[in-house]
């Protein structure tokens, strides 16, 4: 039998409009107009693309955008003043600095430099140990994996008790969607590149979260019958059939894994439009949090 798809265009729409309806409440009841700011070093064309996406989002959901551009010769001390006078900005309750940053630059401390109650990235130390240590709330949640989680969740994922597997261990993704699988009471195991026998561990999750790069590497026999999919991959693969000369693929065998699992996100059209509308969503509730507190 053939997985259910998850439709997650048609959900980050909802938390989109979700997110619109909250600015308008927000305003309407006299608080400040969300604002995010995001800052591109460099010209790499991915992160253009992506920062473009972020700062149309934002003006189709009344969200400010402050877009900053730096170039690729931008020193560590300009990329931290920006920051810092972002941090002092009180038009501006989210900063989003695009990663991966040029060569030389030391992503660690510009992140440091973000302040905790504008991280809406959640990329802070101390929002990724909150996020890691029981009785503790970070203030934000990595937008990817929080994406991931919702759409288990909206499509009526049980994660108490279930066995999820998440293939990757990056900071952006695989390790802080481990983090949020814990909290929710799966129990839960990361493969990477030296995990042995791979299929054997993968083909033991009711939850398999795929974010290692590699396209279509999951194939139909390393998946448990019924098992929800969550298919983070975007890799672009030559296809001479396609105008392009290429097509989007996730990490998963799409046409052999949906004959097999229970649920399954496609690419495009999976998580990826959640990312976006998940960082709409912390802007709006970092500019909530303002209000409540002023
Ligand atoms: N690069 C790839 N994904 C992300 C993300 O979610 N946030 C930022 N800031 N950079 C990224």
């Amino acid at each position: 039998m053939s997985a259910r798809i998850i439709d997650g265009k048609a959900i980050a729409a909802d938390i989109r409009q979700e997110a619109a309806e909250a600015v308008r409440t927000l305003v309407a009841a006299g608080g400040p107009r969300p604002g995010l700011a995001t800052v591109l070093v460099g010209e790499d064309p991915a992160s253009r693309v992506y920062v473009g996406s972020k700062q149309r989002a934002c003006e189709e959901l009344g969200i400010e955008s402050f877009g900053h551009h730096l170039p690729t010769t931008a020193s560590q001390a300009e990329v931290e003043d920006l920051v810092c006078s972002l941090n002092a900005d009180q038009r501006v309750h989210g900063i989003l600095v695009q990663l991966p940053l040029p060569a030389g630059l030391d992503e660690e401390r510009v992140l440091n430099s973000i302040s905790l109650e504008k991280d809406v990235d959640g990329f802070h130390p101390l929002n990724i140990g909150r996020l890691a240590q029981k009785g503790r709330d970070p203030l934000f949640i990595p937008c990817t994996p929080h994406g991931a989680l919702v759409l288990l969740e909206r499509s009526g994922a049980t994660l108490r008790g279930a066995n999820a597997v998440v293939l990757g261990r990056s900071n952006i993704v695989g390790m802080p969607m481990a983090l949020l699988l814990v909290r929710n009471d799966a129990t839960v195991t990361i493969c990477h590149s030296r995990t042995s026998d791979l299929p054997a561990v993968i083909r033991q999750a009711d939850i398999l979260v795929a974010a290692v790069g590699r396209p279509e590497m999951v194939r139909g026999d390393w998946v448990k019958p019924g098992a929800y999919v969550i298919d983070v991959g975007i890799n672009r693969v030559e296809d001479a059939t396609r105008p392009k000369g290429c097509r989007l693929v996730g990490d998963v065998a799409f046409e052999e894994v949906k004959e097999v699992a229970g649920a399954i996100t496609p690419v495009p059209g999976g998580v990826g439009p959640m990312t976006i509308a998940m960082l709409m969503h912390g802007t709006v509730e970092a500019a909530k949090r303002t209000a409540i507190s002023n």
